[in-house]
């Protein structure tokens, strides 16, 4: 809060100390004189007029003013507008800007400071820029065409203007309605000394080009046009050429085709034409005084230049067609009536072309119905004007202005007052003056100034605007807001000032003295219908369209409504449009009759600031409340503040406030309930609010924003889960129908192969590929049979030894023959073994003994295969002598027979019984029956046998035996082969070992300690007669020959 703290003077003038007329007025000249224009009353802006152009706005200020709020920073336009936009924006309110002041107080520059602000601060993008600079380049043409230099007033609006701005529920600007009031139309043809027409001409003709000129055939200076004051022609600061180039462009930019704009220029031209155009006295055959034009060249011109026959033109301007119920009468105009038809028609193309002008604009500015809309409303109409010479433009002027000052009673100290009485709340009345009968009087529909001439203008009979005033006159004699001559005469007053066709009205702002000449006329606004028509023949399309009720189809004697109650209506409905909204008020102030800056002069801001009724406004304030608000609303918007109302509430809604404002802890003075709102003393305390409100956005801001993200990611994560999973069920799935396909077309495959073969199996038999195999296995199965059944008959013998065998037919038999043969000869033995005793085996078994040992080591070992083993080869059965030779060895004895036994010592041989029987070998001498030698086959520690034919061994003892240490037996027998091979079976069932038998031609015999090394030869017999002879070469070495 800036208030107080280093400003001048105060800021708000509510908090001015005294408050009386005199510290307001010093106040503001003080804040003046050091360039604080600004002031406020409350949320009231005062703008005294600065005249010089001050370093306080541009960019750098809307940025600084549009991030704080109204009382932080000094008092400001912007800060007024900051206000009005942000409550638009988020408060959704519709706001209306009303600037008032007198003529030059700075009303239309303050509009302009509005509309940039606004726009500066609104949204961005292609569409809102443009639309942005649609709105703002309206104003460069309005000006042109609306603004003129007065002497109040360099650029004074000569109209009305309100302008709504419409925006989107974001605060973008979607386009905007302008609507105008009343231009002043009677400057087009006549301006006071030191004044000027509309700027356009000027511009038109300092800034055209050549060509455009030539085209309009316009003449470049300004003294050429009657209708242009001919001693002011420039205004200083004001730079007519560059001001013609601005307002081209923006015609452009608004959207005003090439044509338009031309057509435009053209239009204005005939107007300066028209003005040029000279009218001269004429007499009619009869005598009567009639007109005509003077130059036919320029009415020529005109002419061309609306599409236009010159003389049905010059006829229109200099008579005037009368209908009546028979025929059509056609009356000469004289110079005067001619000239005022001429300026008529000029006025009347001028006004018509400025609304048309705002007509185009709203057009391109226009929002599409559709869309839901929010409003700024600014109102810069004229101020209020007190003349010398007053007229009808004044007196609408001031009714208007007057009705605005209503509108501010009504809004801000009226109702206010009316509110706090309404709402309960404790209240000292503040007066105030009231209005209301003013405007009455003015606009009440039967008895009002404005009725009564429309009732004038309407009468039949003589109508002049001194029975106008004398109607007037008669019915407000007693009105205390009405003067006149004759009223005062009545009161017996003097007043010199008064005249006798005037009449004065005390305004709300001051007296004003209205001359009533040219009020019917004015009022009436009628142009010829001549004049009418002959501009709907134009063939100028602008120019035509101008003038609708000149098309003969469309010609209605009803009469149009006059401007009064033109007037009248429009302001009705501006005042609804701005009832409807929430007012921001700008006051301007002038403070100089000169427009010079740095002085401030205070009786004529005196008179502003008393009938501007701002002391009033400071007293009301000041005793009031700054802000209030229906429960409801002020609960929708804080009760976030608390933790009671936020989220939910469910009681009332003043319990749901009080209970918000009791938790901030807000001074109890700072507040009052009323009955269906809420009272706030101070500012302060609604900034604290907005501004804890702020911070609270923020937070929830912060909640929203967090939850949504995590909304959004946990949403986002079960769209892809389930899209995971919706793609690996798929995946999977078509994997799976993948390998079963592949297993299916396999399976298909091999049931395929199998059918087949299956089928060719079945079917090859049938097959011509088939059939050489067929008839091959026919063949081989036949050659096979007739083979096996040939072999079946010829088969050998059974004879074992019988080893013939048919040969085999065909060579491919040769194995399986070979196989049959071997079968057939196992087959054989198995039946010859069959056959065969269990002597026999027995027999068999001990040749077979024989032959593992002695086949192919001994060579007297084939002769001997085919004789049996008789073992008993002395006759031992039937001998009992012999018998006794066995002794008392067990068993049956093996082997009988007589050996002969080398003398070891001198190679001489002797006969000896050998017995062997399972136990022992027995030898004994063949002529004594006792036994001589027995032998355990235990001791028997292996034998020697030659390779020979012969029947030598040796007999091998082991050492220890008892019979051992006699030394070894050197024998020959006849079976020597029978013998061994029945001693190796009886050792080997006795001991369970294997004789060892050694083949051998040298070996060794133990004799007693010592031992003899037997040598063995062959003799030439080869030892076949079993003979052998024995040599003893040494006392050790015994040759032997067989
Ligand atoms: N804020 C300002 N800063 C600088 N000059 C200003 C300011 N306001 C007004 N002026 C000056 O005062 C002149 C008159 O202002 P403006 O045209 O706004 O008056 P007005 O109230 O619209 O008058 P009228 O009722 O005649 O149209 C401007 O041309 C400008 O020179
Ligand atoms: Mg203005």
């Amino acid at each position: 809060m800036t208030l107080l703290e280093g400003s001048v003077g105060v800021e708000d003038l509510v908090l001015l100390e005294p408050l009386e007329q005199g510290s307001l007025l010093k106040n503001l000249q003080q804040r003046y004189e050091h360039k604080e224009i600004y002031t406020y009353i409350g949320n009231v802006l005062i703008s005294v007029n600065p005249y010089q152009q001050l370093p306080i706005y541009g960019p750098e200020f809307i940025a600084k003013y549009r991030d704080y709020t109204f009382y932080e920073l000094q008092p400001h336009i912007y800060a007024l507008a900051n206000v009005a936009y942000q409550s638009l924006r988020d408060r959704d309110r519709d706001q209306c800007i009303l600037i008032t002041g007198e003529s030059g107080a700075g009303k239309t520059e303050a509009s302009k400071l509005v509309m940039s602000y606004v726009a500066a601060v609104c949204g961005k993008g292609e569409q809102v820029n443009s639309v942005k600079e649609q709105l703002l380049q309206s104003n460069p043409v309005l000006e042109a065409f609306g603004n003129a230099k007065t002497i109040r007033n360099n650029n004074s609006s000569r109209f009305g203007k309100y302008m709504d701005i419409e925006f989107d529920f974001k605060g973008s600007p979607l386009g905007g309605v302008i609507t105008n009031y009343l231009l002043e139309k009677s400057r087009v043809v006549k301006q006071l000394e030191g004044e000027r027409n509309f700027h356009i001409f000027y511009q038109l003709l300092a800034g055209a080009e050549a060509d455009l000129l030539k085209d309009l055939k316009l003449e470049r200076e300004t003294r050429c046009y009657v209708y242009l004051n001919r001693k002011v022609s420039r205004v200083d600061g004001m730079d007519d050429a560059s001001n013609f180039k601005a307002v081209q462009s923006a015609m452009a930019v608004i959207g005003f085709s090439e044509k338009e704009i031309q057509q435009v220029l053209e239009v204005t031209a005939l107007v300066l034409k028209l003005g040029n155009v000279e009218l001269a006295d004429e007499f009619q055959a009869n005598g009567v005084s009639a007109s005509g034009i003077r130059d036919g060249r320029g009415i020529q011109e005109i002419g061309e230049m609306m599409g236009l026959n010159s003389e049905e033109l010059e006829k229109a301007l200099c008579s005037r067609t009368m209908k009546t119920a028979k025929e059509n009468v056609v009356t000469a105009l004289n110079v005067v009536q001619a000239q005022y038809a001429r300026d008529a028609l000029a006025k009347n193309i001028y006004s018509r072309l400025f609304n048309w002008i705002v007509n185009r604009i709203n057009e391109s500015i226009k929002v599409g119905t559709g869309e839901k809309k929010k409003v700024m409303g600014v109102l810069d109409i004229y101020g209020f004007e007190i003349l010398e010479d007053n007229s009808f433009e004044q007196f609408v002027i001031n009714y208007c202005n007057e009705k605005l000052q209503q509108v501010f009673i009504e809004m801000t100290l009226k109702e206010e007052q009316e509110e706090y009485e309404r709402e309960g709340i404790p209240w000292t009345k503040v007066d105030y003056s009231d209005n209301g009968v003013i405007c009455n009087l003015i606009e009440h529909n039967q008895r009002g100034i404005l009725a009564m001439l429309d009732e004038e203008c309407l009468r039949p009979g003589v109508v002049s605007d001194t029975t106008f005033l004398a109607k007037l006159n008669h019915l407000f004699s007693k009105h205390t807001h009405y003067e006149s001559k004759v009223t005062q005469n009545a009161q017996r007053q003097y007043d010199h000032t008064m005249g006798l066709s005037s009449f004065r009205i005390c305004h709300y702002a001051g007296k004003v003295t209205y001359n009533v000449n040219g009020f019917i006329d004015k009022n009436n606004d009628l142009l010829f219908r001549d004049l009418s028509q002959v501009m709907w023949k134009a063939r100028h399309p602008l120019l035509q369209s101008l003038f609708p009720e000149g098309d003969p189809k469309q010609a209605s004697l009803k009469r149009p409504p006059t401007a009064g109650a033109q007037f009248k209506s429009s302001v009705a409905i501006l005042m609804k449009n701005l009832y409807s909204k929430n007012p921001n008020y700008i006051r301007c102030i002038k403070p100089n009759e000169h427009q010079q800056r740095g002085q401030f002069s205070s009786e004529l801001v005196a008179i502003q600031t008393r009938y501007l009724g701002l002391l009033e406004n400071v007293r009301v304030r000041r005793a009031g409340y700054a802000y209030r608000q229906g429960y409801r609303p002020f609960l929708e918007r804080y009760r976030l503040l608390s933790r009671s109302t936020w989220p939910r509430w469910n009681g009332g809604d003043r319990e749901g406030v009080e209970k918000v404002v009791g938790e901030l802890s807000l001074s109890s003075e700072e507040l009052a309930f009323g009955k269906t709102k809420i009272f706030i003393r101070s500012p302060k305390t609604l900034f604290h609010l907005e501004e804890r409100r702020r911070l609270r956005l923020q937070q929830l801001a912060t909640l929203i924003q967090k939850t949504y993200r995590g909304w959004r990611c946990r949403t986002h994560y079960r769209l892809m889960r389930k899209s995971q999973i919706l793609i690996s069920a798929w995946f999977r799935g078509n994997m799976q129908k993948k390998r079963y396909g592949k297993i299916k077309a396999s399976s298909l495959l091999i049931q395929a192969f199998v059918r087949g073969w299956k089928a060719r199996k079945d079917y090859r038999k049938y097959f011509r590929s088939g059939a050489a195999l067929t008839l091959a296995n026919f063949i081989y199965k036949s050659i096979t049979r007739k083979f096996l059944l040939g072999l079946k008959d010829n088969l050998p013998s059974t004879n074992i030894l019988d080893k013939t065998w048919p040969a085999a037919p065909y060579k491919c038999f040769h194995t399986a023959n070979q196989e049959l043969r071997q079968l057939f000869y196992r087959w054989k033995c198995k039946k010859f073994r069959d056959r065969l005793s269990l002597k026999q085996v027995e027999n068999l078994r001990e040749k077979l003994c024989a032959s593992e040992l002695f086949k192919d080591k001994k060579a007297s070992y084939p002769q001997s295969v085919p004789i049996p083993f008789r073992g008993d080869y002395i006759g031992l059965q039937g001998n009992p002598k012999l018998q006794k030779l066995k002794g008392g060895a067990e068993g049956p004895v093996l082997v009988a027979e007589t050996v002969k036994k080398v003398n070891r010592g001198n190679g001489k041989t002797s006969s000896r019984i050998l017995l062997l029987t399972k136990e022992h070998v027995i030898l004994t001498d063949t002529k004594k029956s006792q036994a001589k030698t027995v032998i355990g086959l235990d001791s028997v520690a292996g034998v020697s046998v030659t390779s020979f034919k012969d029947g030598l061994f040796s007999l091998h003892l082991n050492e220890i035996s008892s019979v051992g240490s006699k030394g070894d037996f050197l024998l020959v027998s006849e079976h020597v082969i029978e013998l061994l091979t029945k001693m190796y079976r009886a050792v080997l069932d006795a001991t369970q070992k294997q004789l060892p038998v050694t083949v051998t031609e040298d070996f060794s015999v133990r004799f007693k300690e010592s031992s003899v090394a037997v040598k063995v030869t062959q003799g030439p017999e080869r030892g076949r007669n079993g003979k052998l002879s024995c040599k003893k070469t040494g006392s050790r070495c015994l040759d032997v020959t067989v």
